[in-house]
């Protein structure tokens, strides 16, 4: 058992990473500054310390637990809010990983898990850790891939472990609905209150949605198992779903009947189609997604609808 800090862990993702932890018999300390995320999603086991990754002395007191393990999560969230807010943007998710990577290397961490993202690939049929060809379209993709360099360089220079994962889509219950949010939980507010919901493109665009749980999983896996230093994992589900067929699937499931509506692609948005390639997480850490979409949604509705997000 482990003392594990996890940054940005009172958000969607690190709030289910910290549950899952504490479940495995970890220790778990979470720095974060509630920007996006929220201190009810915080497990009641868990350590909750308020402030940012880019203030040194929140990470002085984050790093007293003398964590052995570190996941790096803290980040701003995510393309939209980094195209109107690209100087905070680089705050958090630059300087706030530079002084994440300063504070373990001085603390003797054992390794630090980075949480990179599917949009550093660009526009691709299928995304391959293999393909070095980036297209960042974002500062927010930007700043991710930015956070890899690091990464490689904490670990090639300072030999600190790090591994990488690149998370696609992750969707499940922990995200609420929000201008700056997924389209999941966007859609199920939608749906809930009987409205259209709006595709921006033709529909035909298609993403690589992945439950919470199984990113959390993988997460875990690229943690626990020897890794080189800097390497990097695709977490997908490894399928592609129409935004369409999502639609379809949401407005099925909750009822509703007033439809979709297209809208104009948002000027930013390149990305036509994306799927992970999982076969090197697969083989290397034995990752396997387990939850399908429809019963990913419906888990997630059900989320919703018992915490009240949806009105
Ligand atoms: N959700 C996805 O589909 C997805 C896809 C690719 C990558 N990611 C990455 O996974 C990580 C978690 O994403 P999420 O979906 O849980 O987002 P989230 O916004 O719910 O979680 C991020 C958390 O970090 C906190 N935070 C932000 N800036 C901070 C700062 N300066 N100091 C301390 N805490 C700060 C927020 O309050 C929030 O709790 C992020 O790094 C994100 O870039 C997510």
């Amino acid at each position: 058992m482990s003392r594990v800090l996890v940054t940005g862990g009172a958000g969607a993702i690190g709030s289910n990473l910290a549950a899952a932890l504490i479940l495995r018999g970890h220790t778990v300390t979470i720095i974060d500054d509630l920007s996006s995320g929220h201190r009810a999603l915080v497990p009641e086991a868990a350590r909750l310390i308020v402030g940012s990754v880019s203030d040194d002395d929140a990470l002085g007191a984050a790093f007293a637990s003398r964590p052995e393990l570190v996941f790096h999560l803290a980040a701003l969230f995510a393309n939209q809010n980094s195209v109107e807010h690209p100087a905070k943007d680089l705050t958090a998710n630059g300087i706030g990983l530079i002084k994440v990577l300063e504070h373990a290397q001085r603390a003797g961490v054992e390794k630090v898990l980075y949480t990179s993202s599917s949009c550093v690939y660009g526009n691709k049929a299928v995304m391959c850790e293999t393909d070095i060809d980036f297209r960042p379209d974002t500062p927010y993709a930007i700043t991710k891939l930015l956070g890899e360099q690091y990464c490689r360089f904490w670990s090639d220079h300072h030999k600190l472990d790090t591994v990488m994962v690149r998370l696609f889509n992750t969707y499940g219950p922990g995200e609420f609905p929000g201008r700056y949010r997924n389209v999941i939980p966007n859609f199920m507010k939608l749906a809930m209150s009987g409205s259209p919901l709006p595709i921006t493109g033709t529909g035909e665009e298609t993403r690589d949605f992945n439950f919470v749980a199984d990113t959390v999983a993988g997460m875990i896996l690229a943690m626990e198992s020897p890794t080189s230093p800097a390497d990097v994992f695709n977490l997908a589900s490894g399928r592609e779903t129409t935004i369409l067929v999502l639609a379809e699937a949401i407005n099925e499931i909750v009822g509703n009947r007033a439809g979709i509506e297209l809208k104009p692609r948002r000027g930013w948005d390149h990305v036509m189609t994306r799927r992970g390639d999982t076969t090197k997480a697969r083989a290397v850490l034995g990752y396997e997604p387990k939850v399908p979409l429809r019963e990913g949604l419906s888990r997630t509705y059900a989320w919703l609808m018992q915490v009240g997000a949806v009105q």
